[in-house]
């Protein structure tokens, strides 16, 4: 099998990984901390992280998997999209790894991974079609993948958000709730001691086929959260986190079984995406009663694995001529 050095740096996550073909052997994260103070991620500040931990992330993924620098074969590295100056980084990285020994420089999509992520589950998805739904925080997209090794352009996709993303929304919500960044397990953390039941939010079920919306449901916790006095907010604040989740999850489940209905061949479903690591999708995921590939949480949230497997299926760029890639930003690419 192919050595592989995959890289990731789209947005605030360092990543780095070595697969033997599509089995990892180690899957390097350095999370950045410096954006909980803003928010959200700054861009030039996770451009600036990213160069100081990308050495480090990348010793530690070839240390992890006992192997040496020199032994491997090609490099994979996330082109887009992103935040431009993270991408940058990795892809410079990436050339600058692989030209000395001359080793193809494999491009991916951070989406492609995301979208094939559901073969580093335990129990891989069949060849045969089926459905996966991406969830993140800056995509939430529901395609159906055929063949055993899709391109980038090749995956279908047959719903996407016409506003926020699902992450979007549980960050949004999170931080009304007075939590940090990542909303997702603080949110998560907050909502077991809480009532899924307290407050009936929206899930869009009224947008017809398989598109999602969040911007209802993020509109309708800020109106609560609005007319509450501090105490009572204070005391409710569990409910409202268990009530939030429970309406994202919703209104991801909803759509999943709608497209279950809608194409009879397929009955497997697999995941991606930093969202798919939240325990309750995947409690309810269970009771679909389909085949489900399900990641470990490490390869939901953003890494460098995925970017591994993905390469399988992406077209190598032999040196000199990756030289020349460049990144591209959020907006663009393959997959929208
Ligand atoms: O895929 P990802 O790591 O990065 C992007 O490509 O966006 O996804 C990040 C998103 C964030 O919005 C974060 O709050 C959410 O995934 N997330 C979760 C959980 N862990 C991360 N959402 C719900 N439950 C979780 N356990
Ligand atoms: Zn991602």
């Amino acid at each position: 099998m192919t050595l592989t050095l995959a890289i990731e740096t789209s947005c605030d996550d360092t990543c780095a990984a070595v697969l033997d073909g599509e089995r990892v052997l180690s899957n390097a994260i350095a999370s950045q901390g410096v954006h909980d103070a803003y928010g959200g991620v700054v861009p030039e500040l996770a451009a600036r992280q990213h160069v100081e931990a990308i050495g480090p992330v990348i010793g530690d993924a070839l240390r992890t998997a006992g192997v040496e620098a020199d032994a491997i074969e090609q490099v994979a590295v996330t082109r887009g999209p992103g935040l431009v100056g993270s991408l940058l980084c990795g892809v410079q990285t990436a050339k600058a790894f692989a030209a000395p020994s001359c080793l193809p420089v494999i491009p991916v999509d951070h989406m492609h991974g995301h979208l094939l992520s559901g073969r580093l589950a335990e129990v891989p998805p069949p060849a045969a079609p089926h459905l996966v739904l991406v969830a993140s925080g800056g995509h939430t997209l529901l395609a159906r993948v055929d063949g055993a090794d899709p391109r980038a352009d090749e995956i279908e996709i047959l719903g996407r958000t016409l506003d926020d993303a699902a992450g979007e929304a549980i960050d949004k919500g999170a931080r009304l709730l007075g939590l940090g960044y990542p909303g997702g397990p603080a949110l998560a953390r907050l909502a077991e001691q809480g009532d899924p039941e307290a407050y009936d939010l929206p899930t869009s079920a009224r947008v017809a086929g398989l598109d999602f919306s969040f911007s209802g449901l993020k509109t309708a916790l800020l109106y609560i959260v609005r007319d509450l006095a501090e105490a009572e907010l204070e005391a409710r604040r569990a409910d409202l986190a268990a009530s939030y989740q429970r309406a994202v999850v919703d209104t991801l489940i909803l759509r999943i079984e709608r497209a279950l209905a809608q194409h009879d061949e397929l009955d497997h479903v697999a995941i991606g995406g930093g969202v798919a690591a939240n325990a309750l999708l995947r409690r309810r995921l269970a009771d679909l009663g389909c085949g489900l590939s399900i990641p470990a949480r490490e390869y939901c949230t953003d890494n460098a694995a995925m970017i591994g497997v993905a390469a399988v299926a992406s077209a190598p760029v032999a040196y000199p001529d990756f030289l020349a890639l460049d990144a591209y930003g959020t907006g663009q690419g393959p997959i929208r």
